[in-house]
């Protein structure tokens, strides 16, 4: 019914963007559709068509993402949208389809987004992979638990000298996260580094903080103050956009020097990894208020392949019964063992459908989790114990520190 296709031209590309564009009340131009399109190639965003014109688009970066024990690529989903006129008869279905057989295709083993609703992506294949949080701090709670004697050096940073400096320690702290993806230049130019006034949401412009520790960098963090008065007291916000640490002492000294900014009532961020060290550095972690939501959805495109990519704890096997109605390739029994994937005609330890492979994949959830929300079934007894103690998570829980 809908003719759906990648994209060949700016024109085709704009019109496909303006599907998310209306929900997001964006005004894509050609100049700042350009810019994307160097992190999106036009072949990768797919219109769908009705009767030529384009109703709907959904795009594919091609990423590469950590995952546990290797980086690998992957599709990471974005800009998905009908036109409001179009709605609920089947373009995103159609779009979906047409999607995840190109990145088949492509030899992409996994995909993986963020939903913008929770109901949308599982009958596609998606499993919610890892968690993400966000926190509200009053100052005058921040202190630490234990004493820390700052020994970094801090400096702010132009954009564009955070244009040079923050990468190596992206780079570094990307491959020992799994759900982090890499970042090539034009993202760190376009996103990281860009700051239109108009997205600044009534607050100042992105600060770039970084800390020398050691003779090297060792962690940055990117904010926002946002100033308010409250019958002549200070009543602002400090809004953290990102902050990375290549080691456990320059997170903690960033977290410091962010905490302790003068002329702020609360500090505030969001996508922080369930296992955030502030949980510990804090001495009153209640008063962060946590609130957790889903991080980064994940479906395995090819099952062999994406499972025979990660590393596991130890060899020992394990038989899945699979089932994805959306990706009919993936059906049937596949066999874990000594950290390789393949078919089998062996008799299956658990069931589950695609989705639960999809949550367990970057070390996020635990099969027992999956079990007890009836999302895997235990055929054989103890297996549910086995397949744990192999995708055991080692290291930190998996993190997507950007909406993509
Ligand atoms: C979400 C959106 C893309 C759905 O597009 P659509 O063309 O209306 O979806 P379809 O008609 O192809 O629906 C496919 C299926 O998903 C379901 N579905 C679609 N949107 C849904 C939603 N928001 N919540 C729950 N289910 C939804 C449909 O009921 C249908 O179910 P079925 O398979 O059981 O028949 C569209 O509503 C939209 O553009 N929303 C705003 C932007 C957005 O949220 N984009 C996602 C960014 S991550």
């Amino acid at each position: 019914m809908f003719d759906v296709r990648s994209t060949e031209n700016l024109e085709d590309f704009q019109r496909a963007f303006l599907a998310i564009g209306q929900y997001f009340g964006a005004e894509p131009t050609s100049e700042r559709l350009e810019k994307f399109s160097q992190s999106l190639p036009f072949e990768r965003m797919h219109a769908a068509r009705e009767n030529g014109a384009i109703v709907g688009g959904a795009g594919v970066f091609p990423f590469e993402l950590s995952i546990p024990g290797a980086v690998v690529r992957c599709a990471g989903v974005t800009v998905v949208g009908v036109y409001p006129t179009h709605r609920r008869r089947g373009v995103l279905r159609a779009m979906m389809r047409a999607q995840l057989d190109d990145i088949h295709a492509r030899g992409e083993s996994i995909a993986a987004l963020w939903a913008s609703e929770e109901t949308i992506y599982g009958r596609f294949g998606y499993g919610m992979a890892s968690y993400a949080g966000e926190i509200s701090l009053a100052r005058e709670h921040s202190e630490f638990a234990r004493p820390l004697e700052p020994r970094g050096r801090l400096r702010m940073l132009e954009p564009s000298e955070a244009l040079e400096l923050l990468p190596p320690l992206w780079e570094r702290a990307f491959p020992q996260t799994p759900g982090m993806f890499r970042r090539e230049r034009p993202w760190w130019e376009n996103r990281v580094v860009h700051d239109p006034p108009e997205r600044r949401d009534g607050g100042g412009p992105k600060r770039f903080a970084l800390l020398e520790l050691d003779g090297e960098p060792q962690a940055y963090a990117i904010y926002r103050h946002n100033p308010k008065w409250d019958e002549g007291s200070s009543a602002a916000q400090l809004g953290v956009i990102e902050t990375i640490g290549a080691t456990p002492r320059g997170t903690a000294e960033i977290w410091r020097f962010l905490l302790d900014i003068d002329w702020q009532a609360t500090i505030s961020a969001e996508l922080l990894p369930i296992d955030h060290p502030l949980f510990f550095l804090l001495a009153k972690p209640r008063r962060m208020k946590y609130r957790m939501s889903d991080g980064i959805w994940v479906r395995l495109v090819d099952v062999g392949a994406a499972l025979s990519a990660r590393s596991y704890a130890h060899d020992s096997e394990v038989v899945f019964e699979v089932a994805d109605t959306f990706a009919p390739w993936n059906e049937g029994r596949w066999k874990l063992a000594g950290g390789s994937c393949e078919r089998t005609e062996d008799e299956a330890d658990l069931r589950c459908d695609v989705t639960a492979l999809g949550s367990v994949y970057l070390g996020g959830f635990t099969f027992a989790e999956l079990q007890r929300g009836l999302r895997v079934e235990e055929l054989r007894e103890g297996a549910i114990d086995r397949a744990d103690s192999i995708f055991r998570r080692t290291g930190v829980a998996p993190w997507c520190p950007e909406i993509f």
